[in-house]
């Protein structure tokens, strides 16, 4: 199966339109939450009358002021909100063999590996799909491509084939950030300390208005390998796909 059909239907879409597409035909569906663009994912769900399955990935790294915001978006919506922990014999024994932030010296894949991608694999064994807020305009690198609908060929899913949508997909910055100031949405307060692209403490610096979003994340490492394994465009077989 590929996903082309599945683009060529969804990709002329508003994003509501697209989630009412996603929980209508798929029952058992994840959603991801960590910032900006999921919130928007969470507020469109919500008024369209679903009860989404949120989880978000605690490193046990974010920001204080990120868990302060999990907590407000809970309460907001009045939702529940999975926050998944990585497995702490792996979290010790790295961090006894390498210290806390051996990621600078060598690397985040090791530590994103533990901390996010391993919890996430083993969640996504519940679903049959999952909604991302990633949008092509977050990277010319690495999501410039990216496609409303995807079969997820990283991870392994309830069902023989995992589907990942990403409604926003299509959206600008600044569609996200109009939804958000005209609802009156809660947002992460580090917005407003000039950082875009949010994630763990160590690895996220604010960025200046012509920087590429990303350039805040992991910035000692090169553009091209500016992901964590939730999204690796090398492993996750795109609708591209004959
Ligand atoms: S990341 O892979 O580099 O961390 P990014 O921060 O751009 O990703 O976020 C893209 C999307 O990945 C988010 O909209 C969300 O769907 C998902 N995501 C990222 N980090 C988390 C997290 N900690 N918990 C749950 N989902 C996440
Ligand atoms: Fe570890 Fe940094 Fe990855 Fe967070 S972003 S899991 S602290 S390497």
């Amino acid at each position: 199966m590929n996903c082309n059909a599945l683009n060529a239907e969804l990709s002329g879409m508003k994003p509501r339109d697209i989630i009412k597409s996603i929980f209508k035909n798929n029952d058992n569906v994840a959603l991801s939450f960590s910032g900006a663009e999921d919130v928007v994912l969470i507020d469109m769900a919500c008024k369209l009358g679903f009860k989404p399955n949120i989880f978000t990935l605690d490193t046990g790294r974010l920001h204080p002021e990120t868990y302060q915001y999990i907590q407000t978006v809970m309460d907001h919506y009045k939702i529940k909100i999975d926050i998944l922990m990585p497995n702490s014999a792996a979290t010790q024994q790295l961090t006894l063999e390498k210290g806390l932030f051996s990621f600078y010296q060598d690397g985040h894949k090791e530590c994103c590996s533990i901390r996010k991608v391993a919890p996430l694999r083993s969640h996504l064994t519940n679903f049959s799909a999952w909604i991302t807020g990633q949008r092509r305009d977050q990277s010319k690198e690495t999501r410039d491509s990216l496609d409303v609908a995807e079969i997820d060929n990283a991870f392994k899913g309830s069902a023989e084939q995992l589907l990942k949508f990403n409604p926003l997909a299509h959206w600008s910055s600044e569609e996200v950030w109009t939804y958000i100031r005209s609802l009156e949405i809660p947002f992460n307060p580090l917005h407003n300390e000039g950082y875009e692209s949010i994630g763990c403490l160590p690895c996220t610096r604010p960025t200046l208005p012509h920087q590429d979003p990303r350039e805040g994340r992991w910035w000692w490492e090169e553009a091209n390998s500016k992901e964590c394994g939730l999204h690796s465009s090398l492993d996750n077989i795109s609708s591209q796909q004959p």
